[in-house]
């Protein structure tokens, strides 16, 4: 197969969201990066949210933050790329502690890893003594080192359910927590942070979309408020999102999350229509076909953790793989 044919196959699994004058400006980041993994013998993990070029075009892994995380344990390569946010290449890190672990940007965080310290961990506990305290993997691996055991939004009920206990503690999302309390009869309490992207989804924005879009299917986050959980027809991770419009096909969805999530599942359901209401991630976005090229060449921004709170992290990360 010729370099050129190789580049049309890569945009037509893309064709549908990317247009073609588009993917001509990405074209030699993405030939110079399917040269970079090799040299490098790198692999790119990519979250859901990523854009469809670098989702479609140079992934070679790619799903929620729980099989981000699943995946990374089985990655055979000497370089990780996360295209993601920090706290993905942080777990990624602790899982691959010999692996170098690449993030394109150092600017992409997230609203709910910085809700939380683990000096407020230790005061939570102090005031609930005795309560195990769940971690949401969207936090610091010092957070997470102060934690009993991590969860995603793909497993939190079962992380809740697993431990056997009448009470827990799940930070930082409050909103992932109440939503999950309403799915289990184990007592959760919360903590305050939110996820800035799905805050800002409300109940008026599901109806208005209902009306203009009669019979349209509404899949919405955890991470919104209940009130948006509450009017949607289901609630699940960005994977469970996009495993249900495979399994379910409906004629018209609309996923109530991040804008990218919706051009990269309409690419793999092409006779699904998607309606799109969305909010972008201004983290997720700072990762580009651009700072991963110049992630492989320049072997940057290398993730580094803590050695002090490396071990106790990764045992809260182990845990929940383990369920
Ligand atoms: P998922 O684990 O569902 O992919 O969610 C990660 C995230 O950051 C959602 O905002
Ligand atoms: Fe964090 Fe929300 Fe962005 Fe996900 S979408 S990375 S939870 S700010």
């Amino acid at each position: 197969m010729t370099a050129a044919i190789s580049m049309e196959a890569l945009y037509q699994r893309m064709a549908r969201v990317v247009p073609k004058a588009e993917w001509l400006g990405f074209e030699e980041d993405v030939e110079a990066i399917l040269a970079l993994k090799k040299t490098r013998n790198a692999v790119i993990l990519a979250h859901n949210y990523q854009t469809p070029e670098i989702f479609h075009g140079v992934a070679d892994i790619v799903g929620d933050s729980l099989a981000l995380a699943r995946k990374a344990m089985t990655v055979d390569a000497d370089v990780i790329v996360l295209a993601g946010v920090h706290f993905m290449a942080e777990t990624a890190k602790l899982l691959n502690p010999e692996k170098t672990v690449l993030i394109p940007d150092t600017g992409a965080g997230c609203s709910l890893a910085e809700s939380i310290t683990p000096e407020d961990v230790a005061l939570l506990r102090a005031a609930h003594p005795g309560v195990p305290v769940i971690t949401y993997v969207n936090t610091s691996a010092a957070v997470k080192a102060a934690s009993d055991i991590c969860c995603t939004s793909g497993n939190a009920k079962q992380v809740v359910e697993s431990l056997g206990v009448p009470k827990v503690l799940m930070i930082p999302d409050e909103y992932l927590a109440r939503n999950i309390a309403r799915e289990t009869s184990v007592e959760i309490l919360a903590w305050h942070g939110h996820c800035e992207v799905h805050e800002l989804f409300t109940p008026e924005d599901i109806e208005e979309l209902r009306a203009a879009h009669p019979g349209v299917v509404v899949l919405a986050h955890p991470e919104c408020p209940p009130e948006v959980i509450a009017v949607a027809d289901f609630a699940g991770s960005t994977a469970g999102m996009s495993d249900y419009v495979g399994r379910e096909k409906p004629a018209r969805v609309a996923l109530i999350t991040e804008c990218s999530m919706s051009d990269n599942v309409a690419v793999q359901y092409p006779a699904v229509d998607f309606v799109r209401p969305c909010n972008l991630c201004p983290h997720m976005k700072q990762i580009t076909l651009k700072n991963i090229r110049m992630a492989l060449e320049e072997n940057r921004h290398e993730v580094t953790v803590d050695p002090a709170v490396a071990d106790r992290a990764r045992l809260a990360v182990e845990r929940m793989l383990a369920i």
